[in-house]
């Protein structure tokens, strides 16, 4: 039994903002720095008001389309996300609610950028298991709200977004292999290291990192989990045929792709356009990858994302 992949969808909030229009908004940066830097040249940012329910829900629809499912026939809806609408209800239940289903397991993933890839790990396992059928997996973000537009060091990297896929139950692949790590001795290289305490934010509401450390860990252990998901599967890196790597920075992804071996072709970018959405950014890179014809059925993708906790996840598939 595998936990076949049968849609995809994503939801981009609003136009493109530029380097050059956060420049003019005030932020002591320019575009040679962040492309230099990034690879990042446009992002999207929600207007105000705009959720990650609501962005998440667009996402979902578009992939039930895809799948050709109703919301209905769902049995399970996971959402990754670290910029929830409401610190409860999840944001999966108002998913679900909008969607109009009634009865499927419905939760949210805290993984921070590796959200997606721990959520399609636990999805597998359900499905795998024969309690739950079909499932919905959402990665949906509004970082820019977490975010301090006074420094120029993070909030230039980040954007809004969702993407979602629909799984199912099949004798045909399917996911081959998940992994999923952490480690917290190292929540404090990149956080927000805030709460809501009797009525009131305490601490620090907005998102810090120390750039250099996060760098450094992420090529590593993005490079161990492709290699960890491909033994698993009885492959070798060479057997993939698209690498979907979290879309965080330019340089992180050419790092991992050449430590892995994988031709710069076969590495899906969204970074330019859609910076760093966090959960969000591997189910928006391989919808857009399924969409343009990119990624055909039969093929091997392997998806893998790191973050905040630190966290570590990657699937690969056949799709
Ligand atoms: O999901 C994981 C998310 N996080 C990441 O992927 C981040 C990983 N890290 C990185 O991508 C890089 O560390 C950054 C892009 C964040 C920073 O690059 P860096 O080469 O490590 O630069 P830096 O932080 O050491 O800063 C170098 C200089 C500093 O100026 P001085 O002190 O040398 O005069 C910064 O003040 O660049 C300056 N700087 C900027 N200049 C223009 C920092 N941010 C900006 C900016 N525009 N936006």
């Amino acid at each position: 039994m595998y936990a076949r992949l049968i849609g995809t969808g994503s939801c981009l909030p609003g136009n493109p903002v530029s380097n050059d229009d956060l420049a003019a908004r005030g932020i002591e940066t320019n575009d040679e720095w962040i492309v230099s830097r990034t690879g990042i040249r446009t992002r999207h940012l929600a207007a105000p008001g705009m959720t990650s329910s609501e962005l998440g829900l667009v996402a979902a629809q578009r992939a039930l389309e895809m799948a050709g499912l109703a919301p209905s026939d769902l049995d399970l809806i996971i959402v990754a996300t670290s910029t929830p609408d409401f610190i409860f209800p999840s944001t999966a239940c108002l998913i679900q609610g909008k969607l109009g289903n009634k009865g499927a397991a419905a939760f949210d993933v805290q993984a921070v950028c590796s959200g997606f890839t721990y959520a399609l790990g636990i999805a597998e396992k359900f499905i795998k298991s024969g309690s739950h059928k079909k499932a919905l997996v959402i990665g949906a973000e509004v970082f820019s709200r977490i975010l301090d537009w006074n420094d120029r060091g993070t909030c230039v990297l980040f954007g809004d977004g969702a993407g979602a896929v629909v799984l199912e139950a099949s004798d045909k692949p399917g996911i081959l292999a998940t992994a999923m790590h952490a480690d917290g001795s190292q929540n404090g290289i990149l956080n927000v290291p805030g709460q809501v305490c009797g009525g009131q934010v305490t601490g620090d509401p907005f998102l810090r990192m120390d750039g250099q450390a996060v760098f450094k860990f992420a090529v590593r252990v993005l490079a161990d989990i492709a290699e960890e998901v491909c033994e698993t599967a009885g492959l070798k890196t060479a057997d993939v045929d698209w690498l979907i790597p979290h879309q965080a920075n330019i340089r992180i992804i050419e790092a991992t792709g050449k430590k892995l071996g994988i031709d710069r072709e076969k590495v899906i970018v969204t970074v330019d356009r859609h910076g760093n959405t966090s959960a969000a950014s591997v189910p928006l890179a391989l919808d857009e990858a399924v969409r343009d014809g990119r990624i055909k059925k039969g093929q091997r993708v392997l998806v893998e994302g790191v973050g905040g906790g630190f966290t570590w996840g990657a699937a690969l598939f056949e799709f």
